[in-house]
């Protein structure tokens, strides 16, 4: 593009020494930058482009008067393959210097990151019979490498028993460092290493936990076994969900690259953990972190993700848990995958027995082993006065509280009084996965359950109760549902695309726990549990799911490119819970999901593996939406790193596997307000095929497509159509949605396509959606209350970001 050459010859003239301009300014602090550089303006006389930064920063040094020996401590990543760049720790001099040499194209500010199972596989379908698992031979051959906290080797899921050889093309490595050998490593964890000089650099009394791939938080173990864990018998977590543990991919190989530390996560490592994945050869990359509210050329993970995609890398993505308000998600990138959250059909369940009378049924999930008989009753209300439950404490507890923000207190008063058991009744949404598992035995009642136990304690005389827990129920119903959490759509960097992709298992997640690290983090309890098995919730839970999908995939179809990977797992996944309707959203009371939270739907891996049609993209196509999203030559060249793409075709009409369209819902006068887009399919099936198109009505628009059958003659034909979109033709709420399907004529395949119609302008926001928005808030009253509270309480405050 255009500029390369002009400092080009500039250096040339400068004889090939970059030289920076000093512009005076006052010294301050300094701070990490990641510099990105035009390669095309590096003089030949050097031999890589190492040596190249280094010389620049000694320009700015020498600009500047100061000890250019100094320069290389400034430099803390060369980075080769997620941009043309490097990230220093510079002064505000030295930046400003830097951006007068040769070459120089942008910087970014380093940031911190916020980071955001026995039976989700065989609820996702997978069998040894048939289907996905066998076909990809379990996704064998398959690297699967995860940006996170780092892994706890020891954990029977990295045991390699039955593993393939490790794949000859494989470049990685296993380092060794404090408490971590690379002798660890086997034929399961075949990669081990660890990114913290951007942290160190700017934070150099940052604790670190441990100096190595060494896993002290748990997340990282949790993660990569969900993704791609061996399978191991007898799994479980004090004894609910026990069963078989086995990750997506049970063949597939693991490398941990560990950037987020205990006392946080840089950027600056993040894109080097990235850049060492992509020059070691993984297949697929599965990141549960990302950064809120940035375009996509100042969004390092869409800039190091992009050449990843580039390399044929598949990247799975979390969206993030700042559900369920609209536009709450990150990772809105083009070119990943986004996966939302939602629960699987098991819930725990404790049982309140009341005078061996009466059976109630709560949600429960304490680990230790627990039972009592005939033990008294009381009712203690909001439980906010610590005094009065310490004299109590002898007794099963029963608070109260509905719809009140203090539940988190009342949870705490209740592990600071050390009572026996407890009993809360709540309507709080939030209940099924913050409290759970609990320090101390608690069932979870709902508010007309909780009646029935209030009106029994106010009418005997000497009211006494039972409890039994460890329940496991499977099969519960609906479900799936997406979760509250879970963050939703529209993203913010390109609403053009519609995201988040799809939806996959998130809440209580069975996977791989490091054995000394405790699986609830109360330190207010003197009872601490350890398990090689933890459950935990997120959308870090359900974005491995994928990318272990995504790895199973790629076995089956080696030359598909991350975009045909893609729109296979999202056309092939389930819009249907187990009751046969729409899957529901819990973050708007049970109503049917939209798009904009569940994406194509919830992932049918045994369907990805043969989807019938594909739509395909590449690197030109996202060029092309970058243009129409107006970004500047040098804003796409940051992502591109090369000048070989142009802005001739601009298009917002990527070649996507779904639609979103905009409205003005006061224009509703007007039918002239249509949108096109095209769109191009692949026949990935045998043999000649015919498929029907079928939309499923929305009301107030009229949606055609053109034309509604394809007739395909042969495999890897392609042929186009067109879906138009008018309206509104009546007054809308905020988000219109329904489906197109492409329907094979032998019913083999069924490619299926989310449309939504968001109102940009005056639309009728929903009771719903205002209901939601309390939630949302409650959600912060928690989280601000954790932050506040004794210091006690922070592990737990941390593994909530986590989340
Ligand atoms: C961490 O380990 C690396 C490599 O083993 C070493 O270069 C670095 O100095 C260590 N850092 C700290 C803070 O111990
Ligand atoms: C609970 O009981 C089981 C089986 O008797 C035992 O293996 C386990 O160690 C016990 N757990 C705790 C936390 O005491
Ligand atoms: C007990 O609950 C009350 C009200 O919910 C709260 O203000 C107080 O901080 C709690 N006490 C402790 C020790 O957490
Ligand atoms: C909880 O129950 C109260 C009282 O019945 C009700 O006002 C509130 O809307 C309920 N909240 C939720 C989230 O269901
Ligand atoms: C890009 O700029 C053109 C011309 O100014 C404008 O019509 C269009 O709406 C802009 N596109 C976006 C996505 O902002
Ligand atoms: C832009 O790129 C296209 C496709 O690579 C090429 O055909 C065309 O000549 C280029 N246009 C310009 C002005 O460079
Ligand atoms: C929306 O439509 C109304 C009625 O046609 C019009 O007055 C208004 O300017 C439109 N708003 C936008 C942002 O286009
Ligand atoms: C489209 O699907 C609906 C059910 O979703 C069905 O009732 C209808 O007959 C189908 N239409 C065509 C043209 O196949």
């Amino acid at each position: 593009m255009g500029m390369a050459t002009h400092v080009g010859m500039l250096c040339l003239w400068l004889l090939c020494i970059p030289i920076c301009l000093h512009l005076a300014s006052t010294s301050a602090q300094s701070h990490n930058y990641m510099i990105h550089m035009d390669l095309a303006a590096m003089p030949k006389a050097f031999s890589n482009q190492h040596t190249w930064y280094l010389a620049t920063l000694s320009s700015v040094a020498a600009s500047l008067n100061s000890d250019p020996s100094s320069v290389s401590s400034k430099l803390i990543y060369s980075y080769q393959n997620v941009m043309n760049g490097f990230s220093a720790n510079l002064s505000p001099d030295e930046l400003q210097a830097m951006k007068s040499c040769p070459g120089y194209i942008s910087s970014i500010p380093d940031m911190t990151i916020k980071h955001d199972t026995t039976h989700s596989p065989h609820f996702l379908g997978l069998n040894p019979v048939g289907g996905a698992w066998p076909v990809s031979k379990y996704g064998q051959g398959m690297i699967i490498g995860l940006v996170d906290t780092g892994i706890w080797p020891e954990s029977p899921s990295f045991g390699d028993q039955g593993m393939s050889e490790i794949p000859s093309r494989w470049k990685g490595k296993c380092e060794s460092g404090a408490q971590f050998d690379s002798s660890l490593c086997n034929k399961k964890l075949i990669g081990a290493r660890f990114f913290n000089k951007g942290l160190l650099s700017q934070y150099p009394q940052a604790f670190l936990g441990v100096n190595s791939t060494r896993d002290t938080d748990g997340h990282g173990t949790h993660t990569s076994t969900t993704a791609a864990g061996s399978i191991v018998e007898g799994a479980s977590f004090f004894g609910y969900a026990s069963g078989f543990a086995t990750g997506m991919a049970p063949a597939a190989h693991v490398a941990m690259y560990k950037a987020v530390w205990e006392d946080g996560a840089y950027i600056s490592d993040i894109i080097a953990a990235i850049d060492s994945a992509i020059e070691d050869g993984v297949d697929v990359i599965s990141m549960s972190l990302g950064l809120h509210d940035k375009s996509l050329h100042a969004d390092p993970i869409a800039i190091a993700t992009f050449a990843a995609m580039e390399k044929g890398i598949f990247v799975s993505a979390s969206a993030g848990n700042n559900g369920p308000l609209l536009e709450t998600m990150h990772n809105g990138i083009p070119w990943l995958i986004t996966v939302a959250a939602s629960t699987l059909d098991r819930q725990f369940h404790g049982t309140l027995t009341l005078n061996d009378q009466v059976t109630l049924t709560g949600l429960s999930l304490y680990p230790g082993n627990f039972s009592a008989a005939q033990i008294p009753l009381v009712f203690m209300g909001l439980c906010d006065d610590m005094e009065k439950l310490i004299q109590v404490r002898s007794k099963i507890v029963v608070c109260e509280n509905v719809d009140k923000p203090t539940l988190w207190n009342q949870f705490q008063n209740l592990t600071a009084a050390k009572v026996v058991g407890g009993v809360i009744i709540s309507n709080n949404t939030l209940v099924r996965y913050i409290f759970e598992p609990s320090p101390f035995p608690c069932i979870f009642l709902s508010v007309q359950v909780g009646e029935i136990v209030k009106n029994f304690i106010k009418s005997s005389a000497e009211p006494k109760a039972s409890i039994v827990l460890k329940i496991t129920d499977l099969g519960t119903a609906p479900a799936p549902c997406v979760d509250h959490y879970s963050s939703r759509g529209p993203s913010k960097s390109c609403p053009f695309v519609l995201k988040p992709d799809v939806t996959a298992p998130g809440t209580l997640i069975l996977a791989a726990w490091p054995r000394n690290i405790p699986v609830t983090d109360w330190n207010l309890h003197e009872e601490l549990f350890y398990n090689d098995f933890n459950l935990l919730t997120g959308t870090s839970m359900s974005c491995p799911h994928v990318a272990g999908v995504a790895a199973l995939v790629k076995e089956a179809h080696p030359d598909w490119s991350p975009a045909a990977i893609r729109s296979a797992i999202m056309t092939t996944s389930s819009i249907l819970d187990n009751t046969f309707g729409l899957i529901k959203d819990i973050g708007d009371d049970y109503k049917a999901a939209t798009p904009l939270a569940v994406g194509a739907g919830h992932i049918n891996p045994n369907r990805a593996i043969e989807p019938g049609l594909v739509y395909d993209a590449g690197i030109q196509d996202y060029v092309n939406l970058m243009c129409a999203l107006n970004y500047t030559q040098k804003e796409i060249m940051v992502i591109t790193r090369s000048a070989a793409y142009n802005c001739s075709n601009p298009s917002l009409d990527l070649n996507y596997p779904s639609f979103i369209a905009f409205f003005n819902a006061s224009d509703s006068t007007s039918t002239s307000h249509a949108t096109e887009f095209h769109r191009t399919v692949t026949h990935v099936g045998e043999g000649p095929t015919i498929y029907a198109a079928n939309i499923t009505e929305i009301e107030g628009f009229h949606v055609s497509v053109i034309p509604d059958t394809l007739t395909f003659m042969e495999k890897n034909q392609k042929l186009s159509y067109k879906l138009r979109i008018e309206g509104p033709t009546i007054k809308q709420e905020q988000v219109a949605f329904g489906h197109l399907s492409w329907l094979s004529m032998d019913l083999k395949y069924l490619v299926q396509s989310p449309i939504v119609m968001q109102c940009s302008v005056d639309c009728v926001v929903e009771e719903s959606t205002i209901s939601g928005r309390l939630l949302c808030s409650m959600t912060t009253v928690i989280w601000v209350s954790v932050m506040g509270t004794a210091s006690s309480f922070l592990p737990r405050a941390k593994k909530f970001l986590l989340l």
